[in-house]
């Protein structure tokens, strides 16, 4: 397949390095990038705008139907900036009061068919997608489908190193914490819980450099599609 709509998808846990591989892999083959769990933060942050709990699914699932949600940017390395009614919430969706709130939100199976839709339109036009289902549920024809894993002090520590370099620093048993938190309920929630598709090439990126897990990613999709990545 060398011309025609392409689609990966990179699934894992948090802190697994999803988001700066899927940046690097969609500027490679110049395609737009969609981190879905800024579509579940930002459905947490406008739960809790609009005084819906996050634990009320059917009012959950009505606001999702009704959020004013825009992408702007994320083709290959653009920032992706965020957008609920207009305002950016790009910074505010960061917050580990959100990583729980989006988690919590998340486990709903009614929020997450109503915005199953929202993520396959905003993936039409070929797109390199982030998240924990994309390869099994929102995109289970995806040309190339990735899975990646780490062990749980290396994903704390990325994690943690993310929030220290936008000045909030946490001890890393905090951080260990709620990412235990956080992954069991991903993990366990009978809703398309995180798994890696049977069809999912899956890097362990313990002892790698994102470099080095790029470039195998980079290569998957090359060999799989007979496309050429552009270096940079
Ligand atoms: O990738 P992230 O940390 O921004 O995701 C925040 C939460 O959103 C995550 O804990 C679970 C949920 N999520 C999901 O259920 N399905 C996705 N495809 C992406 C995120």
């Amino acid at each position: 397949m060398a011309a025609g709509r392409l689609r990966v998808t990179i699934d894992g846990p948090a802190g697994a390095g999803k988001s700066t591989v899927a940046s690097r892999v969609a500027a490679a083959f110049g395609l737009p990038k969609l981190d879905t769990g800024a579509i579940y933060r930002t459905l947490a942050l406008f739960a809790r705008r609009e005084g819906v709990d996050w634990d009320d699914e059917a009012g959950l699932a009505a606001l999702a139907a009704r959020m004013p949600l825009a992408f702007e940017g994320g083709v290959g390395e653009a920032p992706l900036r965020v957008r609920l009614a207009g305002e950016d919430v790009s910074a505010a969706i960061r917050t580990p009061e959100l990583s729980q709130g989006a988690s919590l939100v998340s486990r709903h199976p009614a929020v997450r068919a109503a915005l199953l839709p929202v993520q396959r339109r905003l993936a039409e036009g070929g797109v390199v997608a982030e998240g924990r289902d994309l390869g099994t549920v929102v995109l289970p024809d995806a040309e190339v489908k990735i899975f990646l894993t780490a062990s749980a002090e290396e994903r704390a520590r990325r994690r943690r190193a993310e929030l220290s370099a936008r000045g909030e620093d946490q001890p890393l048993e905090r951080v260990l914490a709620e990412q235990a938190e956080r992954d069991e309920r991903d993990e366990r929630r009978a809703a398309a819980p995180l798994r890696a598709a049977g069809d999912a090439v899956v890097i362990d990126t313990d002892g790698r450099t994102l470099e080095q897990v790029v470039e195998r990613v980079i290569e998957e999709v090359a060999r799989r599609t007979g496309r050429s990545p552009r270096r940079g």
